[in-house]
């Protein structure tokens, strides 16, 4: 009796410490809330992931910046502190300048053509790039195209910006596409936003419906200027020292999970920003939003089309190239 209770207490130790030594904690962290369709992809995704691992792999997330805003995840990626994000593009041109291709204004007509940049040669060259600099992308995800908020006046076109100050997500191209107008850009984290507006510290902002409601931007800020002038996407991403450390069977439970929860997000973000602006016009009582007519949408073209090289110099010829494709 006292043999065979050894016996299973051996083989219990055993099974639970060979159990801990395949398990593997993934700290997810981002920047926005949970009901945001990153938010949400990202709850599904540890869902997925857990279920396909038989809980070898356990997901925990960090959202709302609880640990890092978007720009310090990186590093804290690089040094194993958390081993994924999902930061914007703008702020991975910190580390691939290239990402920002996504940041020029008016330069995709649609979320297809953004979609065939992921998955052609475009998205092959952001993934090279970015394993030089330790980090690896295991997807690119959505959020939408972006429009104006501010708290002085009604923009109607590029140069009503002038004098104003907007917060921006860091890359030069969102830098130039302020400045070029005639306004003041200030890089601050998205955590900060909110109440630098609230204080007055900034004028305005650019961000999609969906940010702009989940942070109940509207209650800071007075106009909305409907533009669609530029796209907000992600890449999601782990490092390459942590990406290397785990069996090539977990790697591909990651990236099976990430595929489905992909289109899960990509489905999600439209929906969302759909609703969350049919919120905003619910609930914004003090907001004021204009909507730019052909005619206006054409000048905001032609005003930023004349600075094409501006913000094409940022980005390397072997991208650029492939833009003739999309
Ligand atoms: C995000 O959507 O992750 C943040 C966007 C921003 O920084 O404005």
């Amino acid at each position: 009796m006292y043999v065979k209770k050894l016996f299973i207490i051996i083989l219990l130790t055993f099974t639970i410490t060979s159990f801990a030594e395949t398990k593997i904690v993934i700290k997810f962290s981002h920047v926005v809330s949970e009901n945001s369709p990153k938010g949400k992809a990202v709850l599904y995704f540890k869902n997925l992931v857990e279920k396909k691992s038989d809980g070898r792999i356990s997901v925990q997330i960090f959202p709302r910046g609880v640990l890092f805003d978007d720009i310090t995840v990186v590093e804290a990626l690089k040094n194993d502190i958390v081993q994924m994000a999902a930061p914007s593009f703008s702020k991975l041109s910190f580390y691939v300048k290239d990402f920002q291709l996504f940041d020029i204004p008016f330069l995709f007509k649609n979320i297809y053509s953004i979609h065939r940049a992921y998955s052609g040669n475009i998205g092959e060259i952001l993934k090279r790039n970015s394993e030089g600099n330790g980090i690896k992308v295991l997807a690119f995800w959505d959020n939408g195209f972006k429009h104006i908020t501010n708290n002085s006046k009604v923009i109607k076109l590029p140069n009503d910006m002038k004098g104003l100050k907007f917060r921006t997500m860091g890359s030069d191209i969102l830098n130039y596409q302020f400045s070029l107008a005639g306004a003041k850009p200030y890089t601050k984290s998205f955590s900060n936003l909110k109440s630098l507006l609230e204080e007055g510290v900034i004028d305005g902002q650019e961000n999609t419906f969906s940010n702009i409601y989940y942070q109940k931007m509207y209650e800071v800020q007075r106009y909305l200027t409907v533009s669609k002038h530029g796209y907000l996407g992600y890449a999601v991403i782990t490092s390459m020292k942590f990406w290397n450390s785990i069996d090539k069977e977990l790697q591909d439970i990651i990236l099976e999970a990430l595929e489905i929860s992909t289109h899960y997000e990509y489905k999600l973000a439209i929906e969302d920003n759909e609703r969350s602006f049919e919120m905003i016009k619910l609930e914004a009582k003090d907001l004021e939003i204009h909507y730019i007519d052909d005619k206006n949408r054409a000048l905001w073209v032609k005003f930023y089309k004349r600075y094409h090289e501006k913000f094409t110099n940022v980005i390397s010829q072997e991208i650029l190239k492939e833009l003739d494709n999309l």
